[in-house]
């Protein structure tokens, strides 16, 4: 990638849409929840939201098709908590049903319609969206500026580095930007590296450097002095985190505090059990099979511990909740706070966090 990359112009240029611009981060927090399938529903997005700290929850992504939209479906994705603005995600490369959705999901209460574009799964750009519309920079202006001409509040955009490579991430960026979109999110990896290797930050610091709109910074925060970190580093305006609010529930909190200069919480043992119980009661309300979602938390939560694979290994072979809570109990109550990796710092260093400063492993 160079930032002086000639700007891809889009082939099919509409009227420039008009609609909101902000020059600045619109939000309260500079920190986000990121979009996350099968994870970001409303009652996760609530569990995050009270522990504080948040400027933005995000839903998954909900795919727009060509067949005819389902208003009430989409509707019933805009489930807001109180206090905290709603990103909704939306998921295709219909411009009309994409823009009529946009419209959708905005009059009815989205504080923000946010268009996918990094998601790698094979299933997802085999049809040509998420990822893939990364290289088609015509398609993604057309699709969004149509987006932009129905959404009279924030429009926003999260993009991957590129799709087999990173040499277009900025001229990508500066079509949405023109396209219209209030902001940006990056998550610096290409398609091509799905999870591996570690988010290379430089990416952010350079489109915060070629563009106007504000920039959010994503991938591999796994520390709350990490988002500071990349703040410093990047210069970008806010921070999206997604697994690592998994593993550790109070890392919004965590910012705040570092942010306003006061100690952060440094939860213990006992504190993490207490949030799977809170956890395990609102899931009961939504799920069947609690015992398959409780599992996928338990492999983040127990990334935290230095002796994980004691405390995963059994929680995982259990086959009832109330085993798996009794096991957690057990390994989780009695562990003092220095045992656990989930202080602001990660003083443990267990998760290896990104840099702008470090060449990067995944480009
Ligand atoms: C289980 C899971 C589901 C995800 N679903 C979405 C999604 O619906 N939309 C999206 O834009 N990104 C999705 N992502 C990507 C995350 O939003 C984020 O970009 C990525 O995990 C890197 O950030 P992190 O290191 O903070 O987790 C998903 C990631 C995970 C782990």
């Amino acid at each position: 990638m160079t930032s002086d990359e000639p700007l891809a112009r889009p082939t099919r240029t509409p009227d420039r849409p008009t609609g909101a611009r902000v020059a600045r981060w619109p939000f309260d927090e500079p920190t986000m929840l990121a979009p996350m399938e099968g994870v970001t529903h409303p009652v996760f997005r609530a569990l995050t939201a009270e522990r504080g700290g948040v400027g933005v929850v995000c839903t998954e992504f909900v795919r727009i098709s060509r067949s005819p939209l389902s208003v009430r479906a989409l509707e019933r994705e805009v489930v807001k908590v109180p206090g905290v603005p709603l990103s909704v995600q939306v998921m295709g490369n219909d411009a009309e049903k994409m823009a009529e959705a946009a419209g959708v999901v905005a009059a009815a209460g989205a504080d923000v319609v946010d268009i996918n574009l990094g998601c790698p799964m094979p299933r997802v750009v085999k049809k040509g969206v998420g990822a893939a519309m990364l290289k088609d920079p015509a398609l993604l202006y057309d699709v969004l500026s149509k987006m932009r001409a129905q959404v009279p509040g924030l429009l926003s955009a999260k993009i991957r580095a590129g799709f087999d490579d990173a040499d277009d991430v900025v001229a990508i960026a500066r079509v949405v930007e023109e396209a219209g979109a209030d902001f940006i999110v990056v998550h610096p990896r290409r398609r091509a590296d799905f999870y591996s290797g570690v988010a290379d930050w430089r990416i952010v610091r350079t489109l915060k450097s070629e563009l106007s709109i504000p920039v959010v910074g994503n991938g591999d925060v796994w520390y709350a002095a990490d988002a500071v970190r990349m703040q410093e580093e990047t210069g970008c305006d806010a921070v999206m985190i997604g697994r690592p609010a998994l593993r550790n529930p109070w890392i919004f909190q965590q910012v705040r505090d570092l942010n306003r200069g006061v100690t952060p919480f440094r939860p213990s043992g006992a504190d993490l059990f207490e949030h799977l119980l809170d956890v395990r009661v609102r899931y009961e309300t939504i799920y069947r099979k609690t015992v398959g979602k409780m599992k996928e938390l338990i492999r983040y939560v127990g990334r935290a511990l230095d002796d994980e694979r004691a405390f995963s290994k059994e929680a995982l072979r259990a086959e009832t909740l109330d085993d798996i809570m009794a096991i957690a109990e057990r390994h989780l109550s009695p562990l003092p706070p220095e045992a656990l990796d989930l202080d602001a710092d990660g003083s443990l260093k267990l998760e290896r966090s990104g840099s702008a400063a470090l060449p990067a492993t995944a480009a």
